[in-house]
Order: C-alpha cells, then sequence, then structure tokens
C-alpha cells in the first residue's frame, strides 16, 4: 500500500509557522490583515471563504471581509479594490472566483496591486513565476511542492506529468516543477495516448476535474499520486480525480481527497499574507 501523503497534518505544520510569524511580527506593531471579497452567493465559494477567515483567525491573522451582492457593478468592485490598494493597514486582497457572469475576471484580477496579490493570479505574478523572478505563488500549486517536500519526495531529476492545463493549477504547476529541476511534460483532454503519458511519472499530478478519471492503469508502480480533484461520486460522496481505491495499491505514495491537496491551498495563502506584509514593512517593495 501506498505512503498517504497527510496534507491536514502537513498544513497544520505550517499554519503554526505562520502563526509564530504573526505573533513576532505583531511584536513589531505590525499586525497582517487580509481582505476578503465574496461577490454574490455560490454556496462553494462561501465554504471557501469561511475556511479562509477561520485559518486567518486561527493564525491570528486579521481578516476583513465585504459579501458584495450577486448585482454588483464591475466598477464597484474595482472601486472597492482601487480602495484597498491605496489602505497601508491591509497586505493581501482576495477576490473569490468565480465571479457573477456580467464580471470581467481578468480585469478584476488585473485591478489587485501585484503588491498585494496573494493569490498570485495578477499576469505580474504570474509573469515572475515564469521567468524566475520573486513574487507571490499561487496557492495549490505552492501547496503541492511543500506536500512532496515534507514527504521527502524528490523532484529534481525525476520525470513530472501534469494533467491539466488551467491557469490556477496545471500551467504554474508545471513551472514550479521545473524551477525545482524536474523533467516537466504537462498533459490535457486532447493529449493522445494519456495512459502512455501518464504511465512515464514518477510524479504524477492530476487535476482534470472528472472524478475518479484516472485508474491504476494510467499509474506506474511506485509513483507519488496527487489528486487536485474535488468532485462527487455516484453516491454523492466527495471524492478525487483519482481512483484512489485501485491506484494506493500500486503507487508509492499518494494525496487522499479529502485531507490532501485542499487544506494546503489555505495554508499557503496564509504564508502569502506574511510574505506580504514583511514585504510591505519593508518598503513597500513588491513581493
Ligand atoms: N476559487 C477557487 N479557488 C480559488 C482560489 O484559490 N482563490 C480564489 N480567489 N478563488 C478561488
Amino acid at each position: 500500500m501506498a505512503q498517504i501523503i497527510d496534507g491536514k497534518a502537513i498544513s497544520q505544520a505550517i499554519k503554526d509557522e505562520v502563526k509564530q510569524e504573526v505573533e513576532s511580527l505583531s511584536g513589531q506593531g505590525i499586525t497582517v490583515t487580509l481582505a476578503v471579497i465574496q461577490v454574490g452567493d455560490n454556496p462553494a465559494s462561501t465554504v471557501y471563504v469561511n475556511n479562509k477567515k477561520k485559518a486567518c483567525a486561527y493564525t491570528g491573522i486579521r481578516s476583513l471581509s465585504w459579501h458584495l451582492p450577486e448585482d454588483t457593478r464591475q466598477e464597484e468592485l474595482l472601486a472597492l479594490i482601487g480602495e484597498l490598494n491605496g489602505r497601508a493597514d491591509v497586505n493581501g486582497i482576495l477576490v473569490q472566483l468565480p465571479l457573477p457572469a456580467h464580471i470581467d475576471e481578468d480585469a478584476v484580477i488585473d485591478a489587485i496591486s501585484p503588491a498585494k496579490d496573494v493569490d498570485g493570479f495578477h499576469p505580474r505574478s504570474v509573469g515572475a513565476l515564469c521567468i524566475g523572478k520573486p513574487g507571490f505563488l499561487p496557492c495549490t500549486p505552492a501547496g503541492i511542492i511543500e506536500l512532496l517536500k515534507r514527504s521527502g519526495i524528490e523532484i529534481a531529476g525525476r520525470e513530472c506529468v501534469m494533467i491539466g492545463r488551467s491557469n490556477i493549477v496545471g500551467k504554474p504547476m508545471a513551472l514550479l516543477l521545473l524551477r525545482e529541476n524536474g523533467t516537466v511534460t504537462v498533459a490535457h483532454s486532447r493529449t493522445d495516448k494519456l495512459k502512455e503519458v501518464a504511465g512515464r511519472a514518477d510524479i504524477l499530478i492530476v487535476a482534470t476535474g472528472r472524478a475518479k478519471m484516472i485508474t491504476a492503469d494510467y499509474v506506474k508502480p511506485g509513483a507519488s499520486v496527487i489528486d487536485v480533484g474535488m468532485d462527487r461520486d455516484e453516491n454523492n460522496k466527495l471524492c478525487g480525480d483519482v481512483d484512489y481505491e485501485s491506484v494506493s495499491r500500486i503507487a508509492g505514495a499518494i494525496t487522499p481527497v479529502p485531507g490532501g491537496v485542499g487544506p494546503m491551498t489555505i495554508a499557503m495563502l496564509m504564508k502569502n499574507c506574511l510574505q506580504a506584509a514583511r514585504m510591505q514593512a519593508e518598503g513597500g517593495r513588491e513581493a
């Protein structure tokens, strides 16, 4: 049976590290602050936003929140972001996605000051990652790197296959694995012979959005398998994109769903808030 990569325990350790550093900054008169904006009442977004606020409370980060109605005009949202960009007592700004269809998500992400972009979604942050400059890292891929490192899984020189090419997970994940000296393949819905491609991986990261799609016949025996999925199975039970039951029998290591990648995303958000506060305290330099 595979080693189970315990995202709950690892995320807890990271939150405890952040908590200590937040306390130490507090001793220097700095209150680390995150502004959280939700537009509308998407039930999943409400759960995520509440979990983010809970993690702030745990780590000692002050959270300020705005819950705007579904019919909020884009200009109003942009005006709020502009105001928060200018507030010296706000270190990080997070706009929960997805936004209602009448709002242009790219315009909203562009409006967030890169110095406060704790989600790592701003084109400036993405560009910095791409060319190896310092900047905020998107939380889910950064969390996966932490999971691998803290589980003793070597990345350098290994075959890494990322299935999925989204802006939030697949693309930045590929760049981060490359930064860690992995040999990286990005596969996606149009990839030919996906089983063969996936089967080469020492580290297989799956973000397809399709419940239990990756079965044991996609996985090389002994591979480390990271499941980014958050789906529902035929019994409406939470599951991932990986068929845990069959894959855990042959993988070397595997993340469960829930309790794998999910909790890491929020822990890394807390880390980014801390980084934002530090950078701003050091004289307004960007991350
Ligand atoms: N919606 C789903 N995941 C995320 C995330 O990491 N950040 C934000 N802002 N919205 C999301």
